[in-house]
């Protein structure tokens, strides 16, 4: 990599910001299509995140992603949101145009190209979505974006579920559940897709969200998490004969969206794509 006088700055700002696959990802993308830019962590801690905006106009960087916990707090500091990013009150892309911050939200997008590229569209569709996080408001608002006929939300905290139900309802049609036996199982069993955005299935030992053996062979099971790459969840939809998607392909094309916002240019999708299972899966 040659740096000079004429280097575009890009970067990504979390608190902590050691454990993003960002730079990796966007590095590979800018050599590849031979842009004359790096892209670095900037650790911003929740008190410095004002100034660190500030920072962005005063040293003319380009652009910068946002993750936890800066994503909400961002929309305030900026000049303009996308539709996207002001209904979710969720920024996770900065575009600095000439001093003049617009922020976005890919992440919703993001989900909906990784099923497209797998062969779903969810149009018409009778969905079961679990978690009520903040990665369930942007999967959840790009279902019905993307015409979802039914959003079934299930969470564990229900008050967390019925707060997230009606922001989304304004949207499409959606229903809220407490995560209790029985009502998933009944739900899952009659749904075309099913899609898990809580963290459960990380970890070994994570208990199982509603008992995996009704799900039905015809039903697309998708779950956001990207390590493992085969989830319990994802394990048991595939013995089924299931098509299953994990979260890689969300997390490649947020990236590759927020690079094309910031270039104009179209993503080197595969390229993101193999450093991080590199990373990830070696
Ligand atoms: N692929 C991608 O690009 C991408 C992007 C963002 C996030 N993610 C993944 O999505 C997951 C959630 O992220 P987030 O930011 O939404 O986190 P979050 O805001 O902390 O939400 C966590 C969700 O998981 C649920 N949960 C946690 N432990 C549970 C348990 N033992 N039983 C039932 N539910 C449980 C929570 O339920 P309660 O409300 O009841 O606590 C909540 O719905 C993480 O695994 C993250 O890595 C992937």
């Amino acid at each position: 990599m040659k740096i000079t006088g004429k280097t575009s700055v890009y970067g990504i700002f979390g608190f902590p910001v050691k454990h993003s696959l960002s730079p990796l990802m966007q590095t590979a993308a800018f050599q590849h299509c031979g842009i004359d830019a790096v892209y670095v962590p900037f650790e911003v801690s929740p008190e410095a995140l004002k100034d660190g905006i500030k920072g962005i106009k005063a040293l003319n960087v380009k652009g910068i992603n946002v993750t936890v916990p800066h994503k909400e707090k961002v929309c305030e500091l900026v000049d303009y949101l996308s539709e996207d990013a002001e209904f979710l009150g969720a920024t996770n892309t900065v575009k600095n145009e000439n001093g003049v911050l617009t922020g976005y939200n890919t992440d919703a997008e993001g989900f909906l190209r990784s099923l497209l590229e797998e062969g779903t569209n969810v149009e018409g569709k009778k969905v079961v979505m679990f978690g009520a996080g903040g990665a369930a408001r942007a999967v959840g608002y790009a279902l019905l974006k993307g015409g979802a006929k039914v959003l079934h939300l299930i969470n564990r905290n229900f008050q967390r579920a019925k707060e997230v139900g009606e922001l989304l309802s304004k949207r499409g049609n959606v229903l809220v559940y407490p995560l209790k036996e029985n009502t998933a199982e009944s739900l899952v069993e009659d749904a075309d897709i099913v899609v898990n955005t809580t963290s459960v299935g990380m970890k070994e030992g994570d208990p199982k969200l509603f008992d995996y053996s009704v799900i039905k062979g015809e039903t697309v099971v998708v779950d956001i998490i990207y390590n493992p790459p085969l989830t319990p969840l994802l394990k048991a939809a595939k013995e089924k004969g299931c098509k299953v998607v994990n979260g890689l392909g969300m997390l490649v094309h947020q990236g590759a969206i927020a690079f094309e916002i910031w270039t104009g240019k179209k993503a080197p999708v595969d390229v993101m794509r193999k450093v991080l299972e590199e990373a990830l899966y070696g």
